[in-house]
């Protein structure tokens, strides 16, 4: 099982409409995958026009916000074939509150144990993370291996991910393991020459892990109000081929993995 946090401290550059079509993406191509929305604003559920009843409160306390007890498999929503969620929403400011009171040594790695899925009953774990950085974000990052990092085209980009990095540093003392893996540039405009430069500027740093750009589109800003992913709502305009060659990237890689495995 792969476990990949969709990640970066600025807002708004596009780290849920990436978790939500690369992990819509791979389950079309057959992979299972349960996406975890790790956000107080409960966007993932939006995005695929689902109403989880629990989400991940539920499935990590197991008590609904009244002490009901929850079983973990009931957290776990069935939302597309292969795709399953556990939602966000405002219980996890709860969630961040319960964590906070749990013993030092154990408060950074509750995610990590508790989300270990049954032996090859998922492939794919990917987390959606919240702008920002707290308890719930150490816990992410103890709990995966990877990160993808989208990275907007737009305004001064590089300034935020020098705060991410940091943060990332931090977190890989905690766990060696983490990589970054993917730097997705978002929002892309190839009209401008602000784009452009950024682009060359973040494959200059960073030639391994960058991505072919998604551009900007307002496809991409529709989708959600459907309830659809970009690979529903319109199949063939530039969004979807742009995430289609990152969801076939992360593929790849796996393979490579399996192949020197
Ligand atoms: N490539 C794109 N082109 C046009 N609009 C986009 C693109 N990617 C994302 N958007 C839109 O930008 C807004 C922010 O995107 P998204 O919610 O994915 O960002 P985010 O990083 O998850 O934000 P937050 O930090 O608030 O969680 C949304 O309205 C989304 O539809
Ligand atoms: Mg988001």
């Amino acid at each position: 099982m792969r476990t990949i946090a969709v990640a970066m401290a600025k807002g708004g550059v596009g780290k849920t409409t990436t978790a939500v079509s690369l992990a819509d993406g791979l389950a079309a191509r057959g992979r299972r995958v349960l996406l975890v929305d790790c956000d107080t604003q409960d966007q993932v559920a939006k995005f695929l026009g689902v109403n989880p009843p629990y989400g991940l409160a539920e499935f990590v306390t197991e008590r609904t916000h009244d002490g009901c007890p929850v079983t973990r498999n009931s957290a776990v929503f069935r939302a597309r074939e292969n795709l399953w969620v556990l939602s966000g929403g405002i219980r996890l400011a709860e969630l961040k509150t319960w964590l906070g009171e749990q013993p030092r040594e154990v408060r950074e790695s509750i995610l990590r144990h508790k989300l270990v899925p049954r032996e090859g009953s998922i492939d794919y774990l990917i987390f959606d993370c919240a702008p920002g950085w707290d308890v719930l974000s150490v816990n992410i990052l103890m709990a995966a291996t990877e990160v993808l990092c989208p990275v907007a085209l737009q305004g001064p980009a590089l300034e935020g991910l020098k705060t991410f990095f940091r943060y990332l540093q931090s977190a890989q003392k905690l766990n060696p393991e983490l990589r970054l893996k993917y730097i997705l540039p978002t929002l892309f405009d190839r009209r401008t020459r602000h784009g452009q430069q950024m682009l060359e500027q973040l494959g200059r740093y960073f030639s391994r892990q960058l991505c072919a750009p998604v551009h900007q589109t307002v496809r991409l800003c529709e989708a959600p109000a459907f309830g659809r992913t970009i690979f529903e709502h319109d199949p063939g305009c530039v969004a979807a081929r742009d995430y289609e060659t990152l969801v076939r990237r992360v593929e790849t890689d796996e393979q490579a993995a399996r192949e020197t495995a």
